[in-house]
């Protein structure tokens, strides 16, 4: 009977449609999807996740990758879910950009697993580099749905260094020595001496054990011979303070990094009192080495000495480079006027500035519910203030590039919200007036366009077009790079503004 059951129960199963599952490819330009209109599209993500991942079937130094996992939100427009696009952009040296699309494979029947819980998808890719900063935005295809909060979920994401338990394992770790595990142990055998063993690396045959408990009390070079195998060494250490309870450090040195390896420390504990006196050889074993160490004690202090001077150096660069790469993002208040299209073309320019110039953009369409508490005027006023700049996005073709999607969504949605771009235009003009906060103003240009006539204040402000100079144009938005006082066509935009 039981069986008759589990085979009856197998065979429901079976008659379920498969559960989607994703497949991805990389996908640099814009979605297909853009070009067309969408009535229903799917909501946005619920949950994006990045954490990296050591891979072992990837080539050596692409190993570590990012996995990407996000959830799906659990309501009615999930059905018209075709696909998921996720964009990363990494800064360090060299600024890096690429997307995937991940397709599902099936239609989403339920908004949640048939098993309960909500959909959920991980894809692993994009390599992940030591120490920089990665900006992660994904959205669902067809494009997101313009009365959601936001069109596209983004998260940053900054790639630990070295000591990170899975970002030792980049090629530049291995070879800097993150993966030697030298197991220090330090013993005071007496007043004088602390006899510190440790494991060798493969990397170098050069080390330095340096001890000390507030200041350097002694040290002492070893140079093994070269073996590829770890081996137990052992040095002697000559010390001019109390021993016990210091701390030993042991630094190598390995061609790729020389002195400014990473550096392993242990502490010093007693000798076990094994005999009480020492073993004669081993005794002259340790004053010859006293001898010889005697010249090599004059290089130890100088590689001391650069030693810390590199890693001081070293540590500074640390502690400036992650300054700089951490910023918060950019935060841009973008206005548009009203007869602009709003998916087509304003909706691709901040999804240009999330994803590609950092940035958090603010745009009314997406605030319609604190437009109305607030009022328009004031929520401008406190946006403007928010934000680190404001652009004045304007098209020469806005007319024509509507198609009938922009044109309903004029008629619909966009009429019970205030069209703010002639406010910000007051805005920027009592700014001008009293020349405070000009720096945050730049205009934008999707086509090459000249600035109309009765907006023409706004030539004074620095113009990008965004076909021409969209990578000039994202630097530009840095706060490193602000505009200084604008000066060129004061005295036009006075008599233009005041007008108004
Ligand atoms: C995903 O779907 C789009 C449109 O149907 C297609 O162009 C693309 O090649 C698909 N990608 C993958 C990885 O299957
Ligand atoms: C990626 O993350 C997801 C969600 O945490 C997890 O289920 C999946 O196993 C991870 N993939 C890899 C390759 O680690
Ligand atoms: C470290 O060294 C001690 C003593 O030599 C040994 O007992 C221990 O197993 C070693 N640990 C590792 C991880 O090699
Ligand atoms: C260090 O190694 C020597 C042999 O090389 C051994 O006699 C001694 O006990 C070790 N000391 C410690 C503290 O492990
Ligand atoms: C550190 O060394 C000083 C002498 O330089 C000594 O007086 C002190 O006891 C030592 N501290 C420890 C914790 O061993
Ligand atoms: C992004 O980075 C900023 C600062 O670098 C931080 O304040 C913010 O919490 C980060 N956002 C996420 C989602 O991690």
């Amino acid at each position: 009977m039981s069986l008759v059951l589990l085979s009856l129960a197998a065979l429901c199963w079976g008659a379920l449609p498969p559960e989607p599952t994703i497949q991805c490819g990389s996908e640099n330009g814009p979605s297909p999807e853009w070009m067309v209109s969408h009535t229903l599209t799917p909501g946005d993500l619920r949950d994006l996740r990045v954490e990296p991942v050591k891979t072992t079937v990837a080539m050596e130094d692409d190993s570590i990758l990012m996995n990407i996992s996000w959830i799906l939100r659990a309501d009615a427009s999930i059905c018209f879910l075709k696909a998921t696009k996720i964009c990363v952009s990494g800064k360090s040296n060299v600024q890096s950009y690429s997307c995937v699309r991940c397709n599902y494979t099936e239609a989403f029947q339920t908004q949640t697993r048939p098993s309960g819980g909500k959909w959920a998808f991980s894809y692993t890719g994009f390599p992940v580099e030591l120490n920089t900063l990665y900006f992660i935005g994904a959205h669902n295809i067809p494009n997101a749905n313009m009365n959601e909060d936001s069109p596209s979920m983004s998260v940053n994401f900054t790639s630990p260094g070295c000591l990170d338990r899975v970002m030792k394992y980049k090629k530049q770790c291995i070879e800097a020595g993150d993966l030697w595990d030298p197991n220090i142990t330090a013993c005071k055998k007496d007043e004088k001496t602390v006899e510190v063993n440790f494991t060798t690396s493969p990397l170098g045959n050069k080390y330095m054990a340096i001890i000390q408990n507030k200041t350097v009390i002694g040290t002492s070079t070893l140079e093994s011979p070269h073996q590829s195998n770890p081996t137990r060494a052992s040095v002697v250490v000559l010390v001019t303070a109390e021993s016990e309870g210091a701390v030993v450090q042991l630094t190598p040195y390995f061609h790729t990094c020389g002195y400014d390896c990473i550096r392993r420390k242990g502490t010093v504990v007693l000798c076990p009192q094994t005999g009480v006196s020492l073993p004669l050889d081993k005794s002259r074993s340790v004053l010859s080495g006293w001898l010889l160490l005697l010249p090599a004690l004059l290089v130890a202090t100088w590689v001391l000495a650069a030693g810390i001077y590199l890693l001081w150096r070293h540590e500074r660069i640390k502690a400036s480079f992650p300054a700089s790469t951490r910023l918060p993002p950019i935060k841009v208040l973008v206005v548009y006027p009203p007869e602009m299209c709003f998916r087509h073309t304003v909706c691709d320019f901040t999804g240009f500035l999330q994803n590609h110039c950092r940035s958090e953009v603010i745009l009314d369409k997406w605030q319609k519910k604190k437009i109305a508490e607030m009022g328009p005027v004031q929520w401008l006023t406190t946006q403007k203030k928010a934000a680190d700049k404001v652009i004045f996005f304007l098209s020469s073709d806005m007319n024509t590039a509507c198609d009938g999607t922009c044109g309903k969504s004029k008629g619909s949605p966009q009429e019970d919200s205030q069209d703010l771009f002639p406010l910000a235009f007051n805005l920027f003009c009592s700014d001008l007036r009293s020349q405070t906060h000009l720096h945050k103003y730049t205009v934008v240009c999707s086509t090459e366009a000249d600035i109309r006539d009765e907006y023409s204040a706004l030539s004074v402000c620095p113009k990008h077009c965004l076909m021409k100079e969209a990578a000039a144009f994202c630097t530009s938005l840095l706060p490193a790079e602000q505009h200084g006082p604008v000066g060129k066509g004061l005295w036009a935009c006075h008599s233009s503004c005041s007008s108004l």
